[in-house]
C-alpha cells in the first residue's frame, strides 16, 4: 500500500494516452501479471534481501554547453576524451587539458552578475570538478579519503582515488527532482522481478528514498522523467504489431507537458534530464524526442553504440535477472579449486552471436559447456557456481543478464558482444575482472581461456568478488551498491556539462 506523492494527480494532461490506456490495459493486465510483478506490488511486502556494498571509480571531463545556443549545433563543445571511448575518467593529459576549461570563467561570471541559484550551483560544481581532477592526479591505487565503511582500492578501479572523491561529493551535493506528473503503473513504477528488474527497482528506490531527491525543483541538479518503458510496453504495445508509436508518443506528450509547465527542460534542452530503461526498446522509445535522444542522459541496459548509445552522456545500466525478485542465494560461490567446468553458457538462440556460439560449441566439448537447454537435473545456478568462466554473449540486444549472474556467482565473466559498453565503465576497469572475446574469435574461446594462467585466473576471480558489491541490489540501498553506482553514473554525466540560465 505504498503511497506516491502523485497518487492524486491524474494523467489528464497527457493528450490521448488515457484513452489508449483504457482500451489496452484491461486485456493486457491478465497477461502481464504472469510476466512481471510491479514494484508496487512486491514492495509492500518489503522482502528485499540485503547485501554488502560495492565499489568503483570516477572520471572527469568537461563540456561547456551554452544551452541557449545548443540549438545552433556547434555550441555543444564535448570535452570528454573520446579516445578512451567509454571512459569518463581522464588520462593525465586529458585531465590537464580540462583545467583550462571554463571553470574559472564560470566562477567569474557568477561574481559579476547577480548570483542565480543555478550559477551558484555551477560554481560549486566547478570546484568539485577541480577537486576530482586533483584527486585523479594522486595516482595511488588506494584512496586517501577516509570513509566509514568502504574505501575503493585496487586494480578493479580505473582510478580509485578520483572515484572515491567524486562519490563523496555526490553524497554531499547531488539532488534529483522527480517530476510528479503521470500515474502508476506506467509512471513512477516498474517491474521488480524478471529480466528487467533493475528498471523497476531503481525507479522505486529513487522515489522512496530521500537521500538523493528533492521536492524543490530549483534545488535539483538533474531531473528524472519517471516513466518505465517496460510498463509502457506492457500497457500500450499490441503484441505482434511491431508498432511502438503509442509508446513513443506517450513520451512525446509527457515531455511536452513538463516543458510547458516547468522552465527546466527548455533551459537545457534536456541535457540535465535523465531517463532510465532496461527494456530493449529504451533507445527506440527515446528517439521519438530528438532532444531526449541527443542531449539527455539515457541510462540504458541496451547500451549499444551502434544504436546511438553515447558513453559521454548516456550511462550503461546493469541488466539483472531476478526470477523471484530476491537475490538471496545468488551471491557467492565455491572457491576456484572446486570449479570443475572451464566455461559455461545456457540460453536460447537469440540473435546472431548466440547462433555462432551454439553452432560452434553446443555438445562439442566437455570443457566448454554450451547448451540451448539444460538437461533434466542440471541446475543453472549450480552450473554458474561450478564454472571458472561464464560466457555472456549478447542476445537480441547487447546487454546480457549473465554478466551480473556471473559476478554474483563469482565466475569470471566472458563478454562476447559488438558495440556494448559495460556498466560503470567510467569507474570500473573491466579488463581486471572480465575477459572480452570478439565475435570473430568465438571458435578460439577454449584456446583463449586455456591460455590464462592459474595465477592470473585466481587474481581475476578475486577481483570479481571485490567488484560484486557494485552490482548487488539491496532491499534498502547501501553505499556503493548498484543503486548508488547508477546514481553516480548520472552524477558524473551532470558534472560533465554546464547549464546556463
Ligand atoms: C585523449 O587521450 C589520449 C591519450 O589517452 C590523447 O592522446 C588524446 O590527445 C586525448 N584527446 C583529447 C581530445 O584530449
Ligand atoms: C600516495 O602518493 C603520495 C604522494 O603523491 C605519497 O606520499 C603516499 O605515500 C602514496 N601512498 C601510497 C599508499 O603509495
Ligand atoms: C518551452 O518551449 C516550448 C516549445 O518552444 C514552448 O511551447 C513552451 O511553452 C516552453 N515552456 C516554457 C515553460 O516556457
Ligand atoms: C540529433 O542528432 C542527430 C544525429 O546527430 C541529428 O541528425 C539530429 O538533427 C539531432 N536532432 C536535434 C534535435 O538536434
Ligand atoms: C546494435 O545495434 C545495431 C544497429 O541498430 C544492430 O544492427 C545490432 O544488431 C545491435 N546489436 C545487438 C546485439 O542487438
Amino acid at each position: 500500500m505504498r503511497k506516491y506523492p502523485n497518487s492524486k494527480s491524474l494523467f489528464s494532461s497527457l493528450g490521448s494516452s488515457p484513452f489508449l490506456v483504457l482500451l489496452v490495459v484491461l486485456p493486457l493486465i491478465v497477461i502481464s501479471v504472469f510476466i512481471f510483478t510491479s514494484c508496487l506490488k512486491t514492495s509492500s511486502s518489503s522482502k528485499y534481501s540485503t547485501a554488502s556494498p560495492l565499489t568503483w571509480r570516477v572520471g572527469l571531463f568537461d563540456k561547456s554547453y551554452t544551452f541557449a545556443s545548443l540549438a545552433q549545433s556547434e555550441a555543444s563543445v564535448v570535452s570528454y576524451n573520446t579516445s578512451t571511448s567509454n571512459s569518463l575518467y581522464p588520462d593525465d593529459q586529458a585531465t590537464s587539458s580540462l583545467r583550462e576549461s571554463s571553470d574559472e570563467g564560470a566562477v567569474a561570471r557568477g561574481v559579476v552578475k547577480r548570483h542565480s541559484k543555478l550559477e551558484k550551483m555551477e560554481a560549486k560544481l566547478a570546484k568539485i570538478r577541480s577537486s576530482i581532477r586533483e584527486a585523479a592526479r594522486v595516482r595511488n591505487l588506494t584512496s586517501i579519503y577516509e570513509d566509514p565503511d568502504y574505501v575503493p582500492r585496487g586494480p578493479i578501479y580505473r582510478n580509485a582515488n578520483a572515484f572515491h572523491r567524486s562519490y563523496l561529493e555526490m553524497e554531499k551535493l547531488f539532488k534529483i527532482y522527480v517530476y510528479k506528473e503521470g500515474d502508476p503503473p506506467m509512471f513512477h513504477d516498474g517491474p521488480c522481478k524478471s529480466i528487467y528488474s533493475s528498471e523497476g527497482r531503481f525507479i522505486h528506490e529513487l522515489e522512496r528514498g530521500k537521500s538523493f531527491t528533492t521536492t524543490d525543483p530549483d534545488e535539483a541538479l538533474v531531473y528524472f522523467l519517471p516513466f518505465s518503458v517496460v510498463m509502457l510496453v506492457q500497457y500500450l504495445y499490441v503484441p505482434g504489431s511491431h508498432e511502438i508509436d503509442a509508446i513513443g508518443n506517450t513520451v512525446v506528450d509527457y515531455i511536452n507537458v513538463i516543458a510547458d509547465k516547468y522552465p527546466f527542460w527548455n533551459r537545457s534542452l534536456g541535457a540535465d534530464h535523465f531517463i532510465l530503461s532496461c527494456h530493449d526498446w529504451g533507445p527506440r522509445t527515446s528517439s521519438y524526442v530528438p532532444h531526449l535522444f541527443n542531449n539527455s542522459i539515457r541510462v540504458l541496459c541496451n547500451a549499444n553504440t551502434s544504436e546511438g548509445f553515447n558513453p559521454k552522456k548516456d550511462a550503461s545500466f546493469p541488466e539483472i535477472h531476478l526470477r523471484t525478485g530476491e537475490i538471496t542465494g545468488l551471491v557467492g560461490g565455491p572457491s576456484p579449486s572446486r570449479r570443475s567446468i572451464l566455461a559455461f553458457f545456457a540460453g536460447r538462440l537469440h540473435g546472431h552471436i548466440r547462433r555462432l556460439l551454439l553452432e560452434q560449441w553446443k555438445d562439442k566439448d566437455q570443457d566448454v559447456q554450451v547448451h540451448d537447454q539444460l538437461r533434466n537435473g542440471m541446475s543453472y545456478d549450480s552450473m554458474l557456481k561450478n564454472s571458472r568462466f561464464c560466457l555472456c554473449p549478447s542476445g537480441y540486444e547487447v546487454a546480457s543478464p549473465r554478466i551480473v549472474e556471473a559476478i554474483y556467482a563469482e565466475c569470471v565473466p566472458v563478454l562476447i558482444s559488438d558495440g556494448y559498453v559495460p556498466p560503470f565503465s567510467d569507474v570500473l576497469n573491466w579488463k581486471a575482472f572480465s575477459i572480452q572475446v570478439q565475435v570473430k574469435d568465438i571458435p578460439k574461446i577454449k584456446d583463449i581461456l586455456m591460455g590464462i594462467s592459474q595465477r592470473q585466473y585466481l587474481r581475476m576471480q578475486r577481483r570479481v568478488q571485490q567488484v560484486q558489491r557494485h552490482f548487488v541490489l539491496n532491499g534498502l540501498p547501501k553505499r556503493f551498491d548498484e543503486f548508488h553506482m547508477t546514481i553516480h553514473s548520472i552524477w558524473l554525466r551532470r558534472l560533465n556539462i554546464r547549464i546556463h540560465d
